[in-house]
């Protein structure tokens, strides 16, 4: 069982609308304008979807932030480039970023829904769920909510939290993965409290009890690996847009460990 890892294109571009000046869409396409888009190259996103062509793995995981604001115009930049994957007939997993879901507008809702539609068997509505892939229980969740001006928190609400403690609870029978956007362990709470997930206690604790043995984000866009030797832990992919970067993972159910092997698509 192998699948590939990339997370936080973020496409983006202008407001696409006139109502963008009077919410938060303002905030990310300044952003946009003056920083986003010389560190964030998509070309990397086409070599990222032209590694995963030329070497199938069984599923392609995507933890967030194809866009910068959530608006219709990005989300179709990122979702032309991958459409060869869902073409290759390649199961994906998607979670939407804080940036998927930036604004309460109608068409910004709509349009992360229809991304998650192309992308996945399954609706963003149906979140949290469990998808039994190539032996192993990969639990998704969304944690991604339009925030204020200055935060970019994520939120496991108690419903998601406690479904999956609930689902942990029933007998292991296959190695389970948790996929989201958000980092789960977080070293530093205070420095990094205004980009921090809230709700996860629980879900932390079943990591590192190994009741979970995988989990899987984004949103720091530099990669990270906090493993133990058996890969049991959590692994970030970094952006791929901004530093190149995915990983290759594979569970060897003989040796029952996890290996991950980190592309540099420069
Ligand atoms: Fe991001
Ligand atoms: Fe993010």
């Amino acid at each position: 069982m192998k699948w590939i890892h990339f997370s936080d294109p973020h496409a983006g571009g202008a407001a696409e609308d006139w109502m963008a000046y009077f919410d938060k869409r303002w905030v990310g396409a300044f952003n946009y304008r003056f920083r986003r888009r010389f560190q964030h190259d998509l070309g990397l996103l086409e070599k990222a979807v032209r590694y995963t062509l030329d070497n199938p793995p069984d599923l392609v995981v995507c933890t967030g932030d194809l866009t910068s604001t959530g608006q219709p115009g990005e989300f179709r930049q990122s979702l032309d480039i991958m459409r060869p994957l869902t073409e290759a007939g390649i199961p994906m997993l998607y979670v939407p970023g804080n940036h998927d879901c930036y604004v309460k507008r109608r068409k910004c809702i709509d349009a992360v829904n229809r991304a998650v539609h192309v992308l996945c068997d399954y609706e963003l509505k149906d979140l949290p769920l469990v998808r039994h892939i190539g032996g192993i229980d990969f639990i998704l969740v969304h944690e991604s909510r339009p925030t204020n001006l200055i935060s970019s928190c994520g939120y496991l609400t108690r419903a998601a939290s406690d479904f999956v403690v609930d689902y942990c609870n029933s007998p292991k029978n296959c190695p389970r993965v948790i996929v989201g956007h958000y980092p789960l362990i977080e070293e530093h709470p205070l420095w990094r409290i205004r980009h921090r997930l809230w709700g996860q206690k629980q879900v932390v604790e079943l990591l590192e009890r190994k009741v979970i043995d995988v989990s899987l984000c984004g949103h720091i866009h530099r990669p990270f690996a906090k493993a133990d030797a058996d890969g049991r832990g959590e692994y970030s992919a970094g952006s791929v847009t901004r530093n190149g970067t995915m990983a290759e993972m594979e569970y060897l159910a003989d040796r029952d460990v996890f290996i991950r092997r980190r592309i540099d698509l420069h």
